[in-house]
């Protein structure tokens, strides 16, 4: 018994800095599971030395762990190069014969991984079916696929994509990634929820007045203009990475962890989602862009993409009625860091000296998914030898403090889950079409200009209109822990 994985997109990006040194290190950890091999498809021609060759730098380059020389000669000899064009149906016939004899006749399992662009889907799939290299005869000889994001553009088209693939495979077989599901900070927000009975009793409206879920980057959009610019701020990060961090904030505790029982829980989210119509995308919402953005390659000189955007989300529940969901992202902003900051309500009544204590702040558990990983939790204390002053401390937890070993990057984790047949991190088809019914609205309203679009100046925090915002329409405060340069 094995596995194959083959990778569509073999000399792409993504193979090259992600999913090589994903497997490289798997290996290396002795976690890749015996008779694993790698096949790499793309057009050009090349031998499978040339492939391993050029891996070879790219994965010393982007592998975690420093690079073994001896174990990258060991790894290399389980990769093999397969040229052929996808469009064409005899690439197929000659890959799945090539596969027979590489797995020499013994069941195995094979993996499909379209590191491509998702213009190639259906491509790659009907071809696939059409092959007949989707069929599954046994447990041990199972096909998955393994799609990454963007899956479709809006509703209607990742429904047609959804009915398109289930013509050649089931549900089962299919591992939609969203590369958050894989960040072990993620992962933890279930473990931090369901595995411990502190916070379940103030988990709710009662006690949290919001939850703030922000993810900046410092980059820049570079030479992805020709993804980006049809993509913008709220399909590259909303409709999936950041609706996955309300999710698992928001989702009730599922009764067993296995992949439908989770994802039932986590599609009860999205359909809680109050649907945004244009009157409240105007206010409840607000897009901007960086200033140097239409200077970059390819991007039309009067873009109205958005690279920052605020959305603020409630849920149509018990458990969240009235608590605003905050989620904000955006690109050249003045450092990295996702975090979910969940805002506790202030006390009822303050009883200490409020001249000294002024606007004390309410409790805040933040949860830094990266960088720094970690849990804090902010309280007041009292400022020694000052009366009855007080001041905002914290108590924290760090993943990397005590542990020798990095933070393994999340294709590790998701990678191991498909052969192991755990789609548990994987988007449902269901899910992945509630997402876009959140976002298709927001993104109509965007379209037609409403709100206006605003700009920022590379390396500060957003706009300035965003801390307006907050505090004169919210009468709230955003609450960062990296730096922030405010203009
Ligand atoms: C990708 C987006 O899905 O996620 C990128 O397409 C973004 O625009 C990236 O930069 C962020 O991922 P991470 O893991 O660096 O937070």
């Amino acid at each position: 018994m094995g596995q194959t994985i083959v990778i569509f997109g073999a000399s792409g990006d993504l193979t090259s800095r992600k999913l090589i040194p994903a497997l490289f290190n798997l290996y290396c950890k002795e976690r890749l599971p015996d008779g694993t091999r790698i096949v790499g498809v793309s057009r050009s021609e090349m031998t499978s030395q040339a492939w391993r060759d050029k891996l070879q730098g790219t994965t010393a380059q982007f592998s975690e762990n420093g690079f073994d020389e001896s174990k990258w000669s060991l790894f290399s000899q389980l990769v093999e190069y397969f040229p052929g064009d996808v469009n064409l149906s005899e690439t197929f016939t000659r890959l799945d014969a090539f596969l027979s004899q590489l797995e020499g006749g013994a069941l195995t399992g094979r993996m499909f991984y379209l590191a491509m662009a998702p213009q190639t889907y259906q491509t790659i799939v009907e071809q696939l079916g059409r092959a007949g290299m989707a069929k599954q005869s046994d447990a041990a000889s199972w096909r998955r696929i393994v799609l990454e994001k963007p899956f479709g553009t809006d509703r209607a088209s990742a429904i047609a994509l959804n009915a398109f693939i289930h013509q050649w495979f089931d549900e089962t077989q299919i591992y939609r990634i969203d590369h958050y599901l894989g960040k072990e900070t993620v992962a933890n927000i279930m473990v931090l929820r369901f595995a411990n009975t502190i916070f379940e009793p103030i988990w709710n409206r009662n006690h949290i007045d919001n939850v703030q879920i922000t993810a900046a980057e410092e980059t820049i959009i570079g030479r992805r203009a020709g993804y980006y610019e049809k993509s913008g701020v709220l399909r590259d990060m909303f409709q999936n990475h950041l609706l996955q961090l309300l999710i698992l904030t928001a989702m009730e505790a599922p009764s067993r962890f296995d992949p439908d029982t989770v994802r039932d829980e986590k599609v009860k989210v999205l359909r809680a989602i109050r649907p945004m119509t244009m009157q409240t995308a105007a206010t409840d919402s607000l897009r901007s862009q960086y200033r140097t953005y239409r200077d970059e390659p390819d991007v039309d000189p009067r873009s109205q993409t958005a690279t920052f955007g605020i959305v603020k989300f409630y849920l149509e529940n018990w458990r969240w009625q009235g608590v605003p969901f905050y989620l904000r992202s955006g690109k050249a902003m003045s450092c990295r860091t996702t975090q979910i900051v969940i805002q506790f309500k202030k006390p009822p009544h303050f009883i200490f000296d409020s001249q000294k204590n002024v606007n004390p702040e309410a409790n805040k558990l933040v949860l830094q998914i990266q960088p720094a990983e970690g849990i804090k939790l902010y309280f007041q204390t009292k400022t020694p030898d000052a009366g009855m002053a007080m001041r905002q401390t914290s108590l924290d937890f760090n993943f990397q403090s005590g542990l020798s070993a990095t933070i393994p990057d999340s294709y590790q984790r998701l990678l191991l889950d498909v052969i192991q047949g755990d789609a548990s991190l994987f988007a449902r088809a269901d899910e992945v079409e509630l997402a876009w019914s959140v976002i298709d609205p927001i993104q109509q309203a965007w379209d037609s200009g409403v709100p206006p679009l605003s700009f920022y100046e590379s390396g500060m925090w957003g706009p300035e209109q965003a801390f307006d915002w907050m505090e004169q329409q919210e009468g709230r405060q955003w609450f960062d822990v990296c730096p922030v340069f405010r203009k």
